[in-house]
């Protein structure tokens, strides 16, 4: 039988797929090898190393064949050998060989043992920032908590504000399937287990916008549980916190006050909360700020009005199998419920 081979365009075409990535992952709001922190600097060195020790490997096996490839339609008689000088030879050879491995292989080792300590430098700050996040099908909860004074935690969904060079421990849970927490220019991914809590500390050195992805498939939606993160300075983030500590707004005018009608007469109440209403269900994301989101339908699409108007009619157009129902509004009530939604700053 003949041994499977690839053909020559196919391993092209693979290698030019896995430069892109490489390319794709080195900057931009969501790539790993684009640090915000200290633990994903240390991660990318980490990477580097590798990549690096791995293409000297790969250049230097191919050198070494290279004579025999040039020489592989030569026939010609082997010289004459010595069996003893030539064993000694190979036995030189292979020992060095097996020294110049053992040597690589104890670097990368190395290099990973002062990665796991320069990630786990953030586990000694006593008064971590502590957010509690929870996975669900398909959106993430957040929960600012805050232990001596609990009323004033504050719960919002899939948008993550953080302070500047503050430690942030996030407790990590999931309410139902296997989901994996990861924001790629932060910090590595860290599954979420049914039953199993558990925590990631990180502390972000830049501020900017970066995105997040459930790294683990976890259903119909899977691809589209997506998270934002916006790392701010501290003043910045206390002023939003505030803010989102605060109850929703009271409507003003007319339309506003029937829009929040209508929201607390159908069947919104049944799975969403808006603080100082008696909208108080948790199984969809807390919507007492919601206009204040840049994004809606966990980061999938922008908070305008045209995609919430189409999120609220029919949400499987946006995320096939979502959770929430369609939602059969006349035009009146719709623009209402809208005008509402969009005052909760
Ligand atoms: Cu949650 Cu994939």
């Amino acid at each position: 039988m003949r041994p499977m081979r690839l053909h020559p365009a196919l391993l092209c075409l693979l290698a030019a797929w896995s430069l892109l990535l490489l390319i794709g992952g080195c900057s931009g709001s969501h790539a790993a090898l684009d640090p915000a922190s200290p633990q994903n600097t240390s991660i990318k060195n980490l990477f580097w190393l590798f990549f690096w020790v791995a293409v000297a490997v790969q250049v230097l096996v191919t050198l070494a064949l290279l004579p025999a490839w040039l020489r592989r339609h030569r026939t010609i008689d082997p010289p004459p050998i010595d069996p003893e000088e030539h064993n000694t030879k190979a036995t030189f050879i292979i020992s060095i060989l097996v020294l110049i491995t053992t040597i690589t292989l104890a670097v990368l080792l190395l290099g990973d043992f002062f990665t796991g300590r320069a990630t786990h430098a953030a586990w000694y700050d006593p008064e971590p920032l502590k957010i509690k996040i929870t996975g669900r099908q398909w959106w993430w909860e957040v929960q600012y908590q805050n232990d001596p004074e609990p009323y004033k935690s504050v719960t919002t969904a899939n948008e993550i504000h953080l302070p500047l060079g503050k430690t942030i421990e996030f407790d990590l849970e999931s309410a139902d399937v296997i989901h994996s927490f990861w924001v790629p220019n932060l910090h590595g991914k860290k599954d979420m287990i049914p039953g199993h809590p558990t925590t990631l500390r990180v502390r972000p050195d830049r501020e900017g916008t970066f995105f997040g992805q459930c790294a683990e498939f976890c259903g119909e939606q899977h691809a589209k549980m997506r998270l934002m993160v916006i790392v701010e300075a501290e003043d910045k983030f206390n002023a939003w916190l505030e803010a989102a500590n605060r109850p929703a707004p009271e409507p003003v005018f007319e339309n506003q006050k029937r829009g929040k009608e209508v929201f607390l007469t159908s069947s919104c109440v049944m799975c969403h909360t808006i603080n100082g209403t008696t909208a108080g269900s948790r199984v969809g994301p807390n919507l007492t700020h919601v206009a204040g989101r840049q994004m809606i339908a966990a980061a999938s699409v922008y908070n305008n009005r045209g995609n919430l108007a189409g999120w609220v009619l029919d949400p499987h157009k946006f995320k096939p199998g979502v959770r929430m129902p369609q939602n059969a509004l006349d035009p009146t009530q719709l623009r209402d419920l809208l005008d509402y939604l969009e005052m909760l700053k």
